[in-house]
């Protein structure tokens, strides 16, 4: 048996997250939807019920059989999934009179219990659930309760089984990592060896048999994960990674030529493509930003198509797919939530290059892609750079695309970044870049009324993209970039910046 978790999960919101969390100890842990099970269930040590949004006596909800589990490993079964323990296990579960959300306290703790070592009375939990489990099954074990709550802990006679009403993943839950820890390494006996240089070693070793000889393409695009993915397999086949950089006109000033010597210097097989002018073409007359991205990523597959043909024999494609990508296509809502954009191209792989794919980073959160990268010795420069998405500058410019935009655009960009990095902001950011509206407002310079070009300066805070906040930009800053751009920019006479949230706008304006 391996030093694997299984997460089981009922559809919480944080799911991801207690993945994420034992991640951080060290151990490596799978996410599956509760209805399927993974047939190579023997491999895994321990496993965690996840929370649901279901109540247990709805007749929809999740009612997995557990019976290969329980018993046969330790389970630590978390809000809906302690309710569902103590429902079927002969204990009571009813609607709380309110529903109890947000920061509580344990009351009582009871000592000598190894799931709660070093965690008191007093300790801060983090409730999300609207039913309670009024009676605990029968010989249950009650190991913690908080003011509101009787039974907010427990352990199921003669079982290694245990159930929590609080969320241990979430960062609120103060000792909540510690709990994660015990009921782990302590009871569950996992060993802490899920380290980037185990990986390395392990997926080195995994990419050698699995592509053999065979000769492997890869799209890199400058940012983090195709970095990772490409200096993964270069370790594991050296030479017969091929690897193709494709400049699309829409990147940021500079970028091609610098991030293509950068990986030259690392050793890579890489060829860059210039493909400005094709990208323009396709884009001319598209106003609609669905339509910019189609144009774009039609445009891509057809330029690397044609790169790739070049390359005699090529048997894989590499893709730089992180598990977040995975877990969406296989979440227990029924796939890959609504599309609000057409962006994060998982799946891309075209009907006509039929080749297999290679996909090293599966497994992988973004924290541990950088750790990973890190471990790979990669430039902390390249590790540390903002999100910047596939269709680059086009979907920041709002309207058509001409290539005398983009040049305006580099330019104020450069500014606004080359900014944050001398003011040593840009790593407290987590992605950041201008956008150029289709307005033109009245300025006057000397004595001269212009209208010129208005741009919006935008700067998030966010883990991972899915909600972000604008971040409060020194004033001072603001200043003194806002004066730059107005002087050094001819065709730009105003400068905004953006103070909205994700939700409910965007981090992009398209
Ligand atoms: P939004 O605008 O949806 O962006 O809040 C969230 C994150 O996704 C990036 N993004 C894209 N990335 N292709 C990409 O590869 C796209 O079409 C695309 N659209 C948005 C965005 O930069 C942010 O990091």
């Amino acid at each position: 048996m391996q030093n694997n978790v299984l997460i089981l999960d009922f559809g919480s919101q944080y799911t991801q997250l207690i993945a994420r969390r034992v991640r951080e100890l060290n151990i490596y842990c799978e996410i599956h939807p509760f209805n399927k099970l993974p047939q190579n269930l023997s491999e895994f040590k321990a496993v965690i019920l996840s929370g649901s949004p279901f109540s247990v006596r709805g007749e929809d909800a999740p009612h997995p059989d557990l019976s290969q589990i329980r018993k046969h490993k330790p389970v630590l079964a978390v809000c809906y999934g302690a309710q569902y323990l103590a429902h079927f296990s002969g204990g009571l579960v009813e609607a709380s009179a309110t529903r109890e959300y947000g920061r509580a306290r344990l009351s009582t703790v009871t000592t000598n219990e190894p799931l709660f070592e070093g965690i008191e009375a007093g300790s801060q939990v983090w409730m999300s659930h609207g039913d309670s489990i009024i009676r605990l099954p029968e010989g249950a074990i009650l190991l913690a309760s908080s003011h509101d709550v009787a039974n907010v802990a427990f352990k199921l006679k003669d079982e290694a089984t245990y159930g929590i009403q609080f969320h241990p993943e979430v960062y609120h839950s103060t000792d909540g990592k510690k709990l994660l820890e015990n009921f782990l390494v302590n009871i569950a006996q996992v060993a802490q060896t899920w380290t980037p240089d185990s990986f390395v070693d392990l997926t080195v070793h995994e990419l050698q048999e699995k592509v053999g000889k065979g000769k492997v393409v890869l799209g890199l695009s400058g940012g983090v994960d195709s970095t990772v993915a490409a200096v993964l397999l270069h370790k594991a086949i050296g030479k017969q990674l091929y690897c193709i950089f494709v400049n699309n006109g829409l990147l940021r000033k500079n970028e091609f030529e610098k991030v293509l010597r950068q990986y030259e210097g690392m050793g890579l097989n890489v060829k860059g493509v210039d493909a400005s002018k094709r990208f323009y073409e396709a884009l001319a007359g598209k106003n609609d930003p669905e339509d910019k991205r189609k144009a774009i990523g039609k445009t891509f597959i057809e330029v690397f198509d044609d790169e790739a043909h070049t390359i005699e024999g090529v048997d894989w494609l590499a893709q730089g797919t992180i598990y977040p990508d995975v877990i969406e296509s296989i979440s227990v809502n029924g796939g890959p939530s609504a599309t609000i954009k057409s962006h994060h191209n998982v799946g891309g792989l075209p009907d006509f290059m039929k080749l297999k794919i290679v996909e090293p980073l599966r497994m992988l959160f973004k924290d541990e892609v950088r750790r990973v990268g890190k471990a790979l010795g990669i430039h902390p420069d390249l590790l540390g750079r903002h999100p910047f998405p596939g269709p680059g500058l086009a979907i920041r410019i709002l309207g058509d695309v001409t290539e005398e935009k983009v040049r305006l655009l580099q330019e104020v960009d450069d500014i606004f970044i080359e900014g944050l990095r001398s003011w040593n902001l840009y790593d407290e950011v987590w992605q950041a870049g201008v956008i150029l509206l289709p307005v033109n407002s009245v300025g006057v310079m000397g004595d001269e009324r212009t209208y010129e070009k208005v741009v919006a300066l935008r700067a998030v805070s966010s883990t991972d993209g899915m909600t972000a906040d604008w971040v409060h930009l020194p004033y001072e800053f603001l200043m003194k970039v806002s004066n730059d751009i107005i002087n050094k920019v001819k065709g730009v006479n105003r400068v905004v910046y953006d103070i909205s949230s994700k939700p409910p706008s965007t981090i992009e304006w398209e």
